[in-house]
């Protein structure tokens, strides 16, 4: 069986001892090695990151940050997981849907520009499966934020140019705090003392405790030591993990580029981290069933959601994504990958279907 998602768990001698000092140490929650993590994620990113529990909450505060509220529209993608879309709603927003590139599934600046009205207060666009979005700044308005949802793409380059990011440490990600968490991330306009104070109820843990002024309520979104102690072991093999990924990526890109009825994405070299690579197939679907029955993990992963009832109201003729929803098929790319699983991928798929 090759899979199509994997949960990376670093060298059990590693992790053990740390996580058993920690648990034993009579301070779990939020302290020191929330810090720690913090600064080693910010170095990697090169931009200055906060904790949270999950990349949802780091989207919902993202767009409170960016003065989302309820009348707001925002603009965004329904090639994306649930959460992308919920955040808005937490917010107390409503989705306007761009459309996407029918290669990609990603939102273009055209699509986005065209997505825009008077009522957009942020516009929030996903890097889908780790593939980047084009730069869509000169698509913005004066005060429309733009949101970054990089839950796929931690490695990926050509990210990170928008004004606020979030990213997910969920189990299948590219490394894991244990299961569930996040981090948000801002280059320069932000308050970070509003940032970690919306992360925790209202209250700024770095000030004194009994004379805080809670002067706008939070959540509590915080992370806890336990998380970032994992978080601290896998990110020591993150960098392989990704150079695995990308190096992957590249030889799917090589071995499917010129198969008849299959396109792939052609990265010039620049291969993304992908969170799992897409073909868009003619008749996908019967590709799909011969991939499930030789054993390859391989999906839509997840549904476009405009088809959403809670999304209902946002309905509109999405061309773009019509095409690539139709011929996406997301099959295994990932750093648990040798170069038979590569290989078999390979033939498989050359064989035909
Ligand atoms: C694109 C995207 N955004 C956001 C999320 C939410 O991440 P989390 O589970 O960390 O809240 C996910 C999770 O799968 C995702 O795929």
């Amino acid at each position: 069986m090759v899979k199509l998602h994997s949960v990376y768990m670093p060298p059990r001698d590693e992790l053990m001892p740390e996580l058993e000092n920690l648990l034993y140490s009579g301070y779990i929650a939020e302290g020191p090695k929330v810090k720690e993590f913090e600064e080693t994620f910010s170095n990697f990113i090169r931009i200055p990151s906060y904790a949270v529990s999950s990349c949802t909450a780091a989207l919902h505060l993202a767009l409170i940050l960016s003065g989302v509220g309820p009348g707001d529209e925002v603009v965004s993608t329904p090639m994306t997981a649930e959460p992308t879309n919920v955040a808005i709603h937490m917010a107390g927003a409503r989705v306007r849907w761009a459309d996407v590139d029918p290669t990609t599934g990603n939102v273009t600046p055209q699509s986005v520009d065209e997505a825009v009205t008077e009522n957009t207060k942020a516009i929030l666009v996903v890097h889908y499966g780790g593939i980047p979005v084009q730069k869509i700044y000169d698509s913005t308005l004066p005060g429309v934020f733009v949101i970054e949802d990089c839950a796929h793409a931690l490695g990926s380059e050509g990210i990170g140019w928008g004004d606020i990011q979030s990213w997910s440490f969920q189990a299948i990600k590219h490394f894991t705090t244990g299961g569930e968490g996040g981090m948000l991330s801002n280059r320069m306009v932000l308050d970070e003392s509003q940032i970690r104070s919306l992360r925790w109820f209202g209250i700024d843990r770095e000030k004194s405790r009994t004379t805080v002024d809670v002067k706008e309520h939070g959540w509590k979104y915080n992370m806890t030591d336990v998380q970032a102690t994992f978080g601290l072991a896998a990110m020591r093999h993150l960098p392989q993990n990704i150079k695995r990924i990308k190096s992957n990526g590249w030889i799917l890109e090589q071995a499917l580029s010129r198969v008849p009825g299959l396109q792939v994405y052609q990265s010039g070299g620049h291969v993304p981290s992908y969170l799992f690579y897409t073909v868009l197939a003619e008749r996908r679907d019967d590709l799909a069933k011969k991939l499930t029955e030789a054993g390859i993990g391989c999906g839509q992963v997840h549904r476009r959601n405009d088809e959403h009832t809670v999304f209902a109201y946002a309905k509109r003729e999405l061309p773009g994504l019509d095409e690539y929803w139709k011929h996406m098929l997301h099959i295994p790319c990932g750093w648990w990958l040798g170069e038979q699983d590569l290989d078999y991928i390979e033939r498989t798929i050359k064989s035909g279907w």
